[in-house]
């Protein structure tokens, strides 16, 4: 009865899937065939449900996430239910209440928004099901467990990879930074962390920060669009582009690919997806944030298995950092992994690590990189 309730949420949920897939940044690195539909669930094992927050705004979810999270969960004996809401915040909650009635032991949340994910994590949490925040924590919730990156560290790689591109620029080199999703609190610790770098070079006058820009629901076309009227209300003038994920580099330059810009205006990035390193390898990003996404999961999965358990210290014993939820007025116990810069020099870690292919990256005009660089 449960697992046909699974089945049936998930096969209607891959017919809506297969008709919005349209994302700017929607080749993804792992792309497979059951990219629209949910897992399916073996029925072997304790059933623990993960609900991803959207596909467009980053080739993550699909292609690194969700695979991994499936693969990392079996192996610790547990049933996965993964799901993806698309963006759609009521889709996530009936996905949730799903779950919940249908009796997961664990439920692990991407959310959407921090109220959101809160508002799921107390739903569960009431039914006695503990909760994960997976990768952005949801301020004011009520989760006792998150996994993620430092983020702040991965503003700061962006922040720095930006100072490093322009540091042969004459002083008052423009820089235009287009942000994550203000509902997103990584977007804040991006942004906190890209300032640590660049506030000292603004305030020198290294730097001149022309407009900094968030983006609702990291939209990567809506991103291009910011970008392009912030540029042209600017005097068509700019010297390099902060923007916080892959998916907005790749709309930022298609915008500087117009005004034949590209190659010329440095872009940052992150999630090391393959368009990312791609563009990185053709010169028009200069770098990407690689975070490996198979450690994430593997800790959320194993803590996850802890929970299942109702093993409090051995999860206590996994989650070790700590995390700020200025919200709540609360520490969250947590696991924060260490992200990498990705540069040129660099593009073969992710490759040779299995995130994203070689035939994915070397085509046409960035084969002459690959072979430079030994990517094959
Ligand atoms: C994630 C990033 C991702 C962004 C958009 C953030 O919360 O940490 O990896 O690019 O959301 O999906």
């Amino acid at each position: 009865m449960r697992s046909r309730r699974l089945a049936l949420l998930a096969a209607g949920l891959g017919l809506t899937l297969a008709v919005s897939a349209c994302g700017a940044n929607q080749e993804s690195p792992q792309s497979n065939d059951d990219q629209d539909s949910g897992s399916s669930s073996t029925g072997e094992g304790v059933p623990v449900g993960v609900i991803l927050p959207e596909t467009a705004s980053s080739a993550r979810w699909e292609g690194f996430d969700k695979p991994m999270l499936e693969a990392a969960l079996r192996a610790e004996g547990l049933d996965p239910h993964i799901e993806n809401a698309q963006g759609d915040v009521q889709k996530f909650a009936t996905l949730a209440d799903g779950m919940i009635n249908d009796g997961v032991k664990v439920l692990i949340i991407a959310s959407i928004n921090s109220e959101l994910g809160g508002t799921v994590a107390q739903k569960a949490n009431a039914q006695g099901i503990p909760t994960i925040d997976y990768d952005r924590l949801n301020l004011g919730g009520s989760s006792d467990y998150y996994v993620s990156f430092d983020n702040v560290k991965v503003g700061e790689l962006q922040g720095q990879g930006m100072a490093d591109a322009l540091k042969d620029k004459p002083d008052g080199a423009q820089v235009i930074e287009i942000e994550g999703a203000p509902t997103d609190n990584n977007a804040t610790l991006f942004y906190n962390g890209q300032q640590n770098i660049l506030k000292p070079l603004y305030d020198s006058g290294k730097l001149k920060l022309v407009r900094s820009q968030p983006i609702d629901n990291w939209d990567n076309q809506v991103g291009g669009t910011t970008f392009e009227q912030i540029f042209t209300s600017n005097g068509s003038k700019v010297d390099g582009v902060v923007a916080a994920n892959d998916g907005l580099a790749g709309a930022v330059i298609t915008i500087l690919k117009k005004y034949q810009l590209n190659g010329k205006v440095p872009v940052t990035g992150q999630d090391a997806t393959a368009d990312g390193l791609k563009a990185i390898l053709s010169g028009d990003q200069y770098m990407t944030v690689f975070k490996p996404i198979k450690e994430e999961a593997e800790a959320t999965a194993k803590l996850a298995a802890a929970l299942a358990k109702g093993d409090k210290a051995a999860a206590d014993k996994i989650a070790t950092d700590e995390s700020d939820d200025p919200t709540g007025k609360r520490k969250v116990k947590s696991v924060l992994l260490e992200p990498f810069m990705i540069t040129k020099a660099d593009v073969k870690r992710v490759i040779d690590e299995g995130y994203v292919k070689a035939e994915e990256v070397c085509t046409g005009e960035t084969q002459a990189a690959c072979t430079e660089l030994g990517i094959s």
